[in-house]
């Protein structure tokens, strides 16, 4: 195996349009592998329960043009090395799934993927933004192999319900028009979507739950009916053969 190296070092030998290609390379490679691996364990998900936790899957670079308004926002200058180590959602992933429930099962099975370094997770589900924003976000770093070197390589993956995500699309494209300042109604209906979206994903795990307890109590009924009409057929083939037994033993005497 290559050397371990960091990002930062791993670009530092590249005049700079190289080190925007490699660094853009290396995301996209990490984007690839960290979607591969959702989609096996969703494949293997459905494989063992018969049920997909993930609905879909996003996936996308940040434009070079966001690139430099975040550097900006944080103060930082506009350089590769900058973009690298303080810009943490360049290769982003959202995944998109029915439940709440299945949120904290896919972070939990990211979690346990060896190969992934959790480096922070951010939960806006227990604690919502003061938006209303509601969403599971883990930063993690994927090891790309190369030819002579390993690059940890950083993706967000941000996990959501479909509602949850309804709302975190509309909100940004009111939010965008207005460019950060809404008038004080809006932000608060917004925010009172927020808790609408937060009540029909509760009904929505309430109702699942109810139909899998019914679907339960179906296939439990259905084994006791099985287990009669076995024990009925196996009394039947006894009884017949000990009364074809009957005539022969009576022969015999
Ligand atoms: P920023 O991306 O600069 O906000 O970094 P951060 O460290 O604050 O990360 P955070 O985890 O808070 O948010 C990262 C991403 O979550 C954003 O790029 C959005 O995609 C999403 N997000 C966070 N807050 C909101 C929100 O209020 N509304 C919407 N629609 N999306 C949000
Ligand atoms: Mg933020």
């Amino acid at each position: 195996m290559g050397e371990e190296v960091r990002m930062q070092d791993a670009i530092k030998n590249y005049e700079d349009v190289d080190s925007w290609k490699t660094v853009i390379f290396l995301y996209n490679a990490a984007l690839k592998e960290v979607g591969t691996k959702l989609d096996i364990l969703n494949d293997e998900f459905q494989h063992v329960h018969r049920y997909n936790p993930i609905e879909h899957i996003k996936t996308r670079i940040k434009t070079p043009e966001s690139i430099v308004k975040k550097l900006k926002r944080y103060g930082y200058e506009t350089s590769i090395e900058n973009m690298v180590k303080y810009i943490n959602d360049i290769a982003g992933v959202r995944l998109i799934c029915s439940f709440t429930s299945d949120i904290y099962r896919l972070a939990e099975m990211i979690g346990n993927q060896s190969d992934l370094k959790v480096l922070s997770i951010k939960d806006y589900i227990k604690n919502p933004k003061e938006s209303g924003y509601k969403s599971y976000h883990m930063l993690v770093s994927v090891p790309i192999f190369l030819s002579d070197s390993v690059v940890d390589t950083k993706v967000e993956i941000q996990i959501r319900t479909i509602a949850m995500d309804f709302w975190a699309s509309l909100e940004h494209k009111i939010y965008y028009k207005f460019e950060g300042n809404a008038p004080e109604y809006i932000s608060r209906d917004l925010q009172e979507c927020a808790e609408m979206v937060s009540a029909l994903d509760e009904k929505m795990l309430s109702l699942n739950e109810a139909i899998l307890a019914c679907v339960e109590e179906e296939n439990q009924q259905k084994e006791l009916e099985q287990g009669a009409q076995m024990r009925r057929v196996i009394g039947e083939a006894i009884s017949k053969e000990a009364a074809q037994k009957k005539p022969s033993s009576l022969q015999k005497e």
